[in-house]
């Protein structure tokens, strides 16, 4: 048997955040259950960011409490600051997940604070999480490039990841916000952050909108990463992120790593109902 792969499903949150339209909640809820029936062991469920923000993510607390927890699930929320962290663990979340920067213009854009001021403010955080027994995912947002800047320089996103890891984040996750990594800048990526943080603790978050996601999944699978980033139905991006299209599709994931031989533990049949109910979130594309 080949080796297992994780797949942290994103379109509950990263899927949902960029719709303009609004979505129930009863709706968000539903589709949370169908993912959870899935065989998927980690579904990022919320945000506990700012409603000015993120209008769509308001509604976090209610999703949570609405959801049918499968036992051995880790249900997830992101958390910019001291205030989300609190309503996620109100929430009753598993997990929370602080996302910084490679690029000082997306950090400013995004969380409107300098990469130096974001890890400063992530320190009280992760001290509150560690409390409260809450495991800590950490992001890094445009590894690559950044909508703003261009190219970032792999060493940024190295320093960055160091100091997430160093901060109890039990993962990294690596993301090509926009969607404009190629296979080559990702190796070069990889290349600097595995020689400071093993394959173990980092995971990959591609967007594909250059079509290049699963290229980069491959390019990673063979740095040692057995850890991905999806989104059911492929929805996705960032309101903060000019460009920043879908997720990559679980739903292709899964097809490509199980046909390379690898085990993701998903029910295929489930995870395309799963996939059809999320593009019926978005009846305006
Ligand atoms: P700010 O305006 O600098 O914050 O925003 P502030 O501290 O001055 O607060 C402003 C207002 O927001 C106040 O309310 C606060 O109470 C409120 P007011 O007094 O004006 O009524 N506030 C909050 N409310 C609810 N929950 C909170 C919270 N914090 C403050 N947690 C802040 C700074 C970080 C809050 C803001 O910039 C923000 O919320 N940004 C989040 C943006 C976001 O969610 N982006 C998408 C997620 S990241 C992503 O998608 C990338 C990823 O997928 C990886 C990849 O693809 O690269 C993870
Ligand atoms: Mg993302």
């Amino acid at each position: 048997m080949g080796d297992a792969v994780t797949i942290v499903e994103m379109a509950p949150r990263d899927g949902l955040q960029n719709e303009t339209a609004v979505i129930a909640t009863a709706d968000k809820i539903a589709f949370v259950d169908l993912l959870s029936a899935t065989g998927l062991m980690k579904i990022e469920v919320a945000s506990f960011v700012s409603p000015k923000w993120v209008p769509q993510m308001a509604d976090g607390a209610e999703v949570m409490a609405g959801i049918a927890r499968r036992p051995g699930v880790t249900y997830a929320a992101l958390t910019p600051n001291l205030k989300g962290l609190t309503a996620a663990i109100a929430a009753r979340a598993d997990e929370a997940a602080i996302f910084a920067s490679a690029s000082e213009s997306f950090s400013r854009s995004n969380i409107n604070c300098s990469i130096a001021e974001s890890l400063e403010r992530f320190a009280p955080l992760a001290a509150r999480a560690k409390e409260a027994g809450l495991a800590l995912r950490g992001y890094v947002s445009c590894v690559t490039d950044c909508p703003y800047e261009g190219h970032i320089a792999p060493d940024a996103v190295a320093d960055v990841a160091s100091v997430l890891l160093d901060l109890g984040c039990h993962e990294i996750s690596l993301g090509d916000t926009i969607g404009q990594g190629t296979p080559e800048t990702i190796e070069a990526m990889l290349s600097a952050v595995l020689e400071r943080i093993p394959a173990s603790r980092l995971a990959g978050h591609f967007h594909d909108t250059a079509g290049r996601a699963m290229d980069n999944i491959r390019v990673s699978l063979k740095r040692g990463l057995r850890t991905f980033d999806a989104s059911a139905g492929g929805l996705g991006g960032c309101p903060y992120a000019p460009g920043a299209k879908g997720n990559v599709d679980t739903v292709k994931v899964v097809e490509m790593l199980e046909a390379e031989g690898l085990v993701t533990g998903v029910d295929r049949a489930a995870l395309a109902k799963a996939a059809r109910f999320a593009r019926s979130l978005r009846p305006s594309r």
